[in-house]
């Protein structure tokens, strides 16, 4: 029986393999039946220290559904931490204001840390180039709905994976179910060693290429991400790798039937716009998704699931 009151979610790691198919099957019953006012008595903060459309409108979105109420900001220089107030004093209050917390921030490790001060459940939305499990939950739910299993896939990575925190995340829950990997990016953003370990870990298979071409035919899931521009110290640097995957329709030639693109948005420039008219474009779908993974995050954590 999986039980996910009151558990914080900082890394995916925090939870299991049973505890990210219970996510997705009460996902599902979300999906079937998005309007279900379960949260009418609940107040969600919703912190953002660092730009968002999706993670943050989706959970908003996601905790209007419920009936819930939503408190928070978007935009720091909009707060006390202007004044020179600490996460930790922040967090304090926002824990005396609402039910759960759910924040973005661009600094590594803070939402780790925020966990700890928090006297309420803390969701982490993304933490620099960290982790972001909730974009991994629903990741996984667009894999699961779009093969019919989570086991045994093709699973391609394209683009920054280095600083891209969602590859980063779902590389770790996909060690769950038997995935082999494919990694292509430039040299400089490769996946990280410490990633890599994980793999090597869970006895799976990975293997690393700078042409997309090499591997689309035997895809099962291309995950495509952007060059995250904020993350380099040297302009220069970004220049030199912004376009150095581009995914385009005259690339998809060969490919599976039913292998799907996911992206966890916003694209620039990575996904050329005539792959969006092709069957395997899916991640406007994905970010739909997202709503109601969001759904079912809170009402686990929140026990009403
Ligand atoms: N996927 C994602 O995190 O998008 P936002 O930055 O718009 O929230």
């Amino acid at each position: 029986m999986v039980n996910l009151k009151g558990k914080n979610l900082v890394s995916i790691s925090d939870y299991n393999k049973e505890e990210y198919l219970e996510i997705l099957r009460i996902a599902s019953e979300f999906e079937n039946n998005p309007k279900q006012e379960l949260l009418c008595d609940k107040v969600i903060a919703s912190i953002f220290f660092e730009p968002s459309t999706r993670t943050r409108l989706s959970f908003e979105s996601a905790a209007s559904m419920l009936g819930a109420k939503v408190i928070g900001f978007s935009n720091p220089a909009a707060t006390s931490q202007s004044k020179g107030e600490s996460l930790h004093d922040t967090i304090k209050m926002l824990s005396s204001y609402s039910d759960l917390i759910v924040m973005r921030n661009p600094i590594e490790g803070s939402a780790r840390y925020a966990s700890e001060v928090a006297s309420v459940p803390f969701i982490n939305a993304g933490d620099g180039a960290n982790q972001h499990p909730t974009q991994c939950m629903l990741d996984l739910y667009s894999i699961l709905k779009t093969q019919g299993t989570l086991e045994n896939l093709n699973i391609t990575m394209v683009g920054d994976l280095k600083y891209g925190r969602t590859v980063h995340s779902l590389v770790q829950a996909m060690c769950n179910f038997n995935a082999t990997f494919h990694f292509v990016s430039p040299e400089e953003l490769k996946m990280p060693s410490s990633i890599k370990r994980n793999i090597k870990d869970a006895n799976l298979k990975y293997s690393q290429y700078t042409d997309i071409n090499e591997i689309i035919s035997f895809s099962d899931i291309i995950y495509m991400t952007r060059v995250q521009r904020e993350r380099f110290s040297d302009p220069l640097e970004y220049e030199k790798v912004k376009d150095s995957c581009i995914l385009r329709a005259e690339n998809l030639k060969g490919c599976k039937d039913n292998m799907r693109i996911l992206h966890p948005l916003p694209r620039v420039n990575e996904i050329a716009t005539d792959v969006d008219q092709t069957i395997h474009a899916y991640y406007f779908q994905q970010a739909q998704n997202g709503v109601y993974v969001r759904q079912a995050l809170m009402a686990a954590i929140l026990g009403v699931k």
